[in-house]
């Protein structure tokens, strides 16, 4: 279960200020948990940790074992923004990060970006495979995506013929509207729904994140069954709830001392996935109406090389959340030298994991010192339970938090922006008023 730890902000704020936010905190979870706020049509993720049936980990683990049975040895999971980073969240903190494991199929993910060589490169590595693909789009009208499943897919209908591509490729999307649910339906693809109540960011616990998840061989009940505990402990209203704890810090810090960026910190480069998923998560649930607060993420200690300069002494805008890890999962110990020539032997007997803790510690104090309020999200250790609860902790605490802030945690009104002026520069068919309007306007 997720510990919640805010004694690195004490010396910033007053003990009256932050009783004051708890009240604000707790009567928005009053309207989480009453579901009577904006965006309240979709709050299915709610209850996702006990509402997902067994039968839907089961046809994802046919298809996990059909494929075994053919040998597949690369999945390539299209998707952008709440459609691919749960899940790479989840199989990048699972996997060894350099070997591939020989259970399970190399996982990569493609549609979330428009770069030709980054697509070039996935689809020089699917010449080299047997190849499956499971393409991902709540909407099934996303660009990204959809581009790079007409590439993906020309691909795996030439190399093994177009019976065996609809056994090859898995569409997860709306129940019955979008261009890729009437691109499934007539090539005759497995489908998935992604509920219509539950927004992308919050999907990691719907198909969207269960099947990819399934594929790379990791433990899919054993994450349900953490975030259904997590759901159970933030149950529990009161000032101690974490999530409660979290969001009233959080927007102290923010509203009456102007920090306002927020860093997620991990001392494990496994978590740095987390990172981009949360970011999205806060990103595009707070930042609307010209407020919010600015996740960021660094990865220590590589990022204390590069960052650790800004955070220390940079402008003061920032507060940290490091995301803790009780235990390493590995026992790597540092040896004795006789000759001692690098001086480390005054760390010999010592594991790694011993050094990143002092680091991480040493850190927190330097940073305190600097002027950068300090919390913890800990788990015990990376495992399928603990991140489930993590998705889940993050998701009700965001929840909580946006509600806190007086926004609506549950639209994107923003996202779409771009995507208007990018169909117009495409000349895509409808946009034609827009292309004139903005091809004036880069002349000019
Ligand atoms: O959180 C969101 O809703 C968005 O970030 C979407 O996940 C993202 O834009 C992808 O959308 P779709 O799944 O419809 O392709």
């Amino acid at each position: 279960m997720v510990k919640v730890n805010i004694a690195g902000c004490d010396t910033f704020v007053k003990a009256a200020d932050y009783q004051k936010y708890v009240e604000k905190a707790l009567a928005a979870y009053d309207v989480l948990r009453d579901e009577n706020g904006a965006g309240n049509d979709f709050l299915g993720w709610k209850t996702l940790p006990v509402d997902i049936p067994e039968s839907l980990i089961r046809d994802c683990e046919t298809i996990r074992d059909e494929w075994a049975a053919k040998k597949i040895d690369l999945v390539v999971v299209i998707g952008i923004g709440g459609s691919y980073l749960g899940a790479r969240c989840a199989i990048e903190a699972l996997s060894h990060s350099f070997i591939q494991s020989d259970k399970a199929p190399r996982i990569v993910f493609a549609g979330n970006n428009l770069s030709e060589e980054y697509l070039s490169e996935v689809m020089d590595l699917a010449a080299r495979s047997n190849v499956a693909c499971v393409v991902i789009s709540k909407s099934g009208t996303t660009t990204e995506p959809a581009v790079a499943f007409r590439v993906v897919k020309e691909y795996i209908e030439k190399t093994y013929g177009k019976q065996e591509a609809s056994h090859r490729i898995v569409a997860i999307t709306d129940a019955v509207k979008g261009a890729l649910k009437t691109l499934s339906t007539q090539e005759g693809y497995r489908t998935f729904v992604v509920p219509d109540n539950v927004g992308g960011r919050y999907s990691v616990l719907t198909p969207v994140g269960i099947l990819p998840i399934v594929l790379a061989g990791f433990d899919i009940r054993a994450m349900l069954r953490g975030a259904a505990a997590e759901r159970e402990a933030l149950l529990e209203k009161s000032a101690e709830n974490p999530a409660v704890k979290y969001a009233a810090m959080r927007n102290l810090l923010y509203t009456e001392l102007g920090k306002k960026v927020e860093i997620l910190v991990t001392f494990n480069p496994k978590l740095q996935y987390l990172g981009e998923w949360w970011k999205q998560l806060y990103g595009e649930s707070e930042g609307k109406e010209n407020k919010g607060i600015f996740p960021a993420s660094v990865v220590c200690t590589t990022d204390l090389h590069s960052m650790g300069q800004f955070i220390q002494e940079g402008d003061r805008v920032m507060f940290e959340t490091t995301v803790t890890v009780e235990n390493s999962n590995r026992e790597l110990v540092i040896g004795s030298d006789e000759q001692n020539l690098d001086q480390l032997n005054y760390l010999a007997g010592q594991r790694v994991e011993h050094c990143n803790a002092m680091a991480q510690l040493g850190t927190k104090l330097a940073h305190i010192d600097g002027g950068v309020p300090q919390m913890e999200v800990g788990i015990e250790r990376i495992n399928e339970e603990n991140l489930g609860a993590l998705f889940y902790f993050f998701e009700f605490a965001c929840g909580v938090s946006a509600y806190t802030l007086g926004i609506n945690p549950f639209n994107q009104p923003g996202v779409e922006a771009y995507k208007k002026n990018m169909f117009a520069l495409l000349h895509k068919p409808g946009y034609e008023a827009q292309t004139e309007e903005i091809l004036k306007r880069i002349q000019n």
